[in-house]
């Protein structure tokens, strides 16, 4: 795989190093840095801003360019033409299905959605009122608790098992936190509707009424999953590998990813977007919040602005603008204040310098936050919904990761404590 060389000269060390270069199919070659070791030397990256942690070959960003592909289909493309299941099957298997192929993947998946019976009552132990994210973590590394049968990490088919499981039954679990929170009944899943259908029915419907299903929306929050899908080496994505490097079970991985999802640096974004807005309170205080934004004595960030890997405007977000605006219109509510609002700042945040400069462009959080609250769902259920997209990526990652020969994650550090010294007896301590 190693195609050209680097050579690097050190201060102290005789000779040059050399260290291979890889080339990846497209996008950046990356430098092995692993001979260093040999040599007492590491390397120091912190953020991992220009350090590929593994190999992978199932989604590819250009952030300059704004470019995103799912095993090298364009997102655009698989958002107008495909469907959340089928891209979850693109990136658990590397090729889309063909008609038979998706028909049975659909079934599978839509036979799993039910939890153990036995989980319904393990949500008791939660407060009333915890936040969802929390339940969430909590009940996903539960999971491995009541699948026993399918925690061999090295059997092809318990890992292909535990996959659909953790894909059919996240959206169940995600509504059983939110109606958990609220203090309504769960609702079992129902396997005649359409995976975005099913969740939002679980969410919204009720034991005691007929759930209507409004085609727009099914489609939105289809988009919302499939859109967040996967995106490479992100935090909570590196953090499910590293937690699987050490040979855990995937559900307790999977806990894992959604706890790294909840920072509102990442995941947690979009429910940080709709908390901003409220706190803005009025387009007309939109150009005081721009100014705090860029101030350079007050760590305010605008939410849902800037990426670290998108320099140009988030694909995914042009996406989500679009449905945005049909969803807004389908409910009649393109007056809300709050979008009002997010509308203002789009406006202001696309003309300033300040932003402009250093490319910092709306998100695609910033518009899941939007749609998210167009259709009724609680801002606490946004990162949720999040992590309930996110999860095919997650398992594909941990599937590619253990389905070959992998090390342990283990970086190291520059150590900046104190040199050796001896224990001092506190009698003789003297501050
Ligand atoms: N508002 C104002 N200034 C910003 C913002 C923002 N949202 N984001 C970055 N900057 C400034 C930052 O202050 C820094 O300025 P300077 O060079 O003068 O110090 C510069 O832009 C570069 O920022 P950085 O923090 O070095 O960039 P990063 O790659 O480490 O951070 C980020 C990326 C997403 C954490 C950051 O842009 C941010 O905090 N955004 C708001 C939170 C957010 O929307 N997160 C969701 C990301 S998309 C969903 C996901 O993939 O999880």
């Amino acid at each position: 795989m190693a195609d050209r060389t680097a050579r690097l000269s050190v201060d102290g060390i005789k000779g040059t190093i050399e260290l291979p270069i890889h080339l990846g199919t497209v996008g950046p070659d990356v430098v092995d840095v692993a001979p260093l070791t040999a040599k007492g030397i590491f390397t120091y990256d912190p953020g991992f801003v220009a350090t590929a942690s593994c190999q992978s070959a199932i989604t590819y960003i250009d952030g300059d360019e704004g470019v995103l592909l799912y095993r090298g289909y364009p997102i655009e493309q698989l958002a107008e033409q495909s469907d959340h299941l089928e891209v979850c099957y693109l990136l658990l298997n590397g090729e889309l299905p063909n008609a038979k192929q998706k028909q049975e993947f659909v079934r599978t998946i839509t036979r799993h959605t039910m939890v153990h019976e036995q989980l319904r009552t393990f949500f008791n132990g939660f407060r009333r009122g915890a936040h969802p994210m929390a339940i969430m973590c909590g009940v996903v590394g539960a999971l491995s608790a009541f699948y026993h049968d399918s925690l061999d990490i090295d059997d092809e088919a318990h890992r292909k098992i535990t996959a659909h499981r953790l894909i059919a039954k996240i959206p169940t679990i995600a509504a059983m936190s939110y109606k958990y929170s609220i203090g309504q009944p769960f609702l079992y899943p129902r396997n005649d509707f359409d995976y975005a259908t099913n969740f939002l029915y679980m969410m919204f419907g009720s034991p005691c009424e007929t759930f209507e299903p409004n085609p727009v929306i099914s489609r939105a929050m289809d988009r919302i999953f499939l859109l967040h899908a996967d995106h490479e080496q992100n935090a909570s994505t590196s953090t499910v590998r590293l937690a699987g490097s050490t040979g855990a079970n995937p559900f307790a991985c999977i806990a894992a990813g959604i706890a790294a999802l909840w920072g509102p640096a990442h995941g947690g974004a979009n429910e940080a977007v709709l908390k901003m807005l409220r706190e803005i309170g009025s387009p007309k205080n939109v150009p005081k919040f721009v100014k705090r934004a860029k101030d350079k004595n007050d760590s305010y960030r605008l939410m849902g602005f800037g990426h670290r890997v998108y320099k140009n405007y988030d694909p995914r977000a042009k996406i989500m603008q679009e449905t945005c605006r049909e969803v807004l219109t389908e409910l009649g509510i393109d007056r809300d204040p709050l979008l009002q609002i997010a509308t203002q700042l789009e406006k202001i945040a696309l003309e300033d310098e300040y932003f402009i400069e250093k490319r910092l462009y709306p998100n695609v959080d910033f518009y899941s936050g939007i749609i998210l609250k167009a259709i009724g769902i609680p801002t606490e259920m946004f990162t949720v919904i999040f992590a309930t997209g996110r999860t095919p990526g997650w398992i594909a990652h941990w599937k590619e990761m253990v389905s070959a020969p992998y090390k342990i994650g283990r970086p190291r550090q520059l150590y900046l404590g104190p040199k050796k010294r001896d224990f001092v007896p506190i009698e003789q301590r003297t501050s």
